[in-house]
């Protein structure tokens, strides 16, 4: 009996050995699968008047001896400039819902002061104010992404914001604008209808915010091509009541809804200890759970994921540094804020398919910080270097990652020790982004890569030897990027070590290879698309497959079909389009209301919604040869607008030509 044991524990013992040897994670990468993009504003920022962030850390006024840009601080706005913000919120949070825009124009020294309740007490002098703001966005070639008063502001005064900043016509809101010196709209599309309704916005309900949230949202005009893009108040964390109620009332009438979540932590940013790391890594993971359970309520009244998710407030909440203001929010940054920054960007490349839009709170000075300043002081924190690293993946397609990670444990509890992402650029570069969250192992990691002939591999790595490594004034360059020699390629397979802590990008050459499709055969093609009109009741687009067409028929083009009556119907498009060559094809949609068009069952335009005319284009690769499109198109009240074209490699934007549509006509 002992041998037999003896026997078994030497098993147990090589097993050991040989797993020892073997990677502990293991990931595949699928280059196959272009469906949906990263959307650059995935990698946006927020700034509010909180702190000294406006005052002191951007905007230090003409006069200062800090050296400044009419303003702007010289050496915050080159290190802003480097990371492409893509989009920067303004002016709050809680600080909006108090904000009167009003204030803040016109001569500076006669501005009125008003008293920052929310942050500290301390006077705002409305100094920066508008124009400030927007030219800051000028020079950083941000968007702006306005916050509207929804709380303690009034129709009216919403209202002439948006025509203050978009109208190009006259009116004593224009005339107001360009005596306060900007001759031209600046044309901002980003809108927030208020901000936490449910909290310092108005302590509303749901049901009551999106009562107000529709009549704001009424009056906030479109002027010539700028059109709003509003963005509604969404839930607080895990408030799935709020998502499920504003969308029911609101749906797709909106173009987002925001989510708040904040990492939480008990002690400072550079009071870390084993558990303290484990628990803000815990809570980071937290926030996939979250993007997935509203995006699959948001699902049910938002079919064709119209709605963007906008993950407007995220980052860590620490207590304050001893001895600055409670009010003001200011924290260190260290190796662990770089961790839970590139986890939360992994999570949302990951649900690019709903989440389109994110701002980290905030960009200097305050909370998850970019940057912190001191007087003519400035550093620059790991989250900024996080933030520079996944650059590339602002506007790459995402490629879908399946990642079996090593678990990472603390007391009773485990987590996945390793998180990841991947996108593929325009140039065709890959890239793939990995955080190691465990600080006290190494994660190695077997990468397979999918649909893809890898040719090189090169990369970044952020990491520490502490687990409350910052950087100082005095000491800028302790946590900074280098390059990573822990990547090596074998034929189609990565072998990589991650360090402890550690954020890395990899840059992955190569060419992806498809296996060739399979030609379509038609067996008696006709000319024009198949169709089938409903008759509805609703203002949204239909579920089309719980419905009964009134008639059905083949149309000449991309055209309504006979019959068809004025208002609440919808029609269902179904064929080929001929492609002349292989390449890449622009689709474009230009209707009123909605339509959603399909190429090869891949959603390629997404212009749903009940809406005036709007044109929107999505990209494809195509082969030569005949490919499935389907086209839905739903119309409720008001004007009707339907058409589609096509642009190619050797084909100028035209109307899709009914000569390049087929359908099958025997069934
Ligand atoms: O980012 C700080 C504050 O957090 C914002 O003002 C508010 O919207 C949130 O509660």
């Amino acid at each position: 009996m002992k041998k037999i044991l003896s026997v078994i524990m030497a098993i147990m013992l090589l097993q050991g050995v040989a797993r020892a040897q073997v990677a502990h994670s293991t990931i595949a990468v699928d280059a196959g699968t272009q469906d949906f993009q990263i959307d650059k504003n995935i990698y946006g920022q927020f700034a509010e008047h909180l702190g000294h962030l406006v005052y002191g850390g951007v905007w230090v006024g003409p006069g200062s001896d800090i050296p400044n840009v009419n303003g702007y601080r010289t050496d915050v706005l080159k290190a802003l400039q480097q990371l492409q913000i893509p989009v920067l919120r303004w002016p709050g949070g809680c600080f909006a819902d108090e904000y009167h825009w009003m204030d803040g124009i016109g001569p500076r020294a006669a501005r009125p002061k008003m008293i920052n309740t929310n942050w500290g007490g301390v006077t705002e002098d409305n100094s920066f104010g508008t124009h400030e703001f927007l030219e800051l966005c000028g020079l950083l070639g941000a968007e702006p992404y306005i916050s509207g008063n929804l709380g303690s502001g009034t129709v009216q005064e919403l209202s002439q914001w948006v025509e203050y900043v978009n109208s190009d016509n006259v009116s004593p809101m224009t005339d107001a604008r360009k005596k306060n010196g900007q001759e031209k709209a600046w044309g901002v599309k980003y809108w927030g209808v208020g901000n936490e309704s449910w909290g310092c916005g108005g302590r509303m309900t749901p049901e009551y915010y999106a009562n107000e949230a529709r009549k704001f949202g009424t009056f906030m005009r479109s002027y010539g091509p700028h059109k709003p893009y509003r963005i509604a108040v969404g839930p607080n964390a895990d408030d799935y009541n709020w998502t499920r109620v504003v969308m029911k009332e609101m749906g797709t009438s909106l173009d987002g809804l925001s989510l708040h979540y904040y990492t939480n932590g008990a002690l400072t940013a550079t009071d870390v200890t084993p558990a303290g790391w484990f628990d803000i890594m815990r809570k980071t993971l937290r926030m996939d759970e979250l993007v997935r359970k509203h995006s699959a309520i948001m699902d049910e009244f938002d079919q064709f994921k119209h709605v963007s998710l906008c993950v407007d407030e995220w980052g860590t909440w620490y207590k304050v540094e001893p001895g600055t203001n409670p009010g003001f929010l200011y924290q260190q940054n260290t190796i662990r804020d770089a961790l839970v920054a590139g986890t939360n960007l992994n999570i949302f490349n990951n649900h690019c398919d709903r989440v389109r839009m994110a701002n980290i709170a905030q960009v200097v000075n305050v909370l998850q910080a970019m940057i912190l300043t001191d007087g003519r002081k400035m550093v620059l924190t790991p989250t900024y270097h996080v933030f520079a690293m996944y650059r590339v993946h602002q506007n790459a397609m995402m490629l879908p990652v399946q990642v079996a990670s090593r678990l990472y444990a603390s007391g009773n509890e485990n987590i996945p020790a390793v998180n990841a992402s991947a996108s593929i650029d325009s140039n065709g570069v890959m890239h793939i982004s990995l955080c190691n969250i465990d600080p006290s192992a190494p994660s190695t990691v077997a990468l397979r890569l999918d649909s893809f002939a890898p040719t090189g591999v090169t990369g970044e790595v952020l990491t520490a030897p502490a687990m409350n490594a910052h950087n100082t004034f005095e000491a800028p360059g302790a946590v900074k990027p280098v390059a990573f020699t822990g990547a090596k390629l074998t034929g189609k397979e990565i072998a990589v070590t991650l360090p402890p802590m550690a954020v890395v990008m990899l840059t992955v050459k190569g060419d992806v290879v498809l296996p060739p499709r399979a030609a379509v055969a038609l067996r008696a093609p006709a000319r024009g698309l198949a169709y089938k009109y409903y008759e509805t009741a609703d203002d949204v687009m239909p579920m089309f497959g719980k419905l009964t067409p009134a008639s059905r028929g083949s149309v000449d083009g991309i055209v309504l079909p006979p019959g068809a009556r004025d208002s609440f119907f919808a029609v269902e498009y179904e064929g080929f389009v001929s492609i002349p060559e292989r390449g890449v094809y622009t689709f474009f949609t230009n209707s009123d209301d909605g339509t959603v068009l399909f190429v090869d069952g891949k959603l390629v335009v997404n212009n749903d919604g009940r809406h005036g005319p709007i044109e929107r284009s999505g990209m494809v690769m195509l082969d030569k040869g005949y490919h499935a499109v389907k086209l839905l198109f739903f119309q409720a009240g008001g004007g009707v607008e339907l058409s589609a074209s096509i642009k190619g490699p050797h084909m100028e934007k035209q109307v899709i030509p009914p000569a390049m549509l087929v359908h099958e006509s025997q069934p």
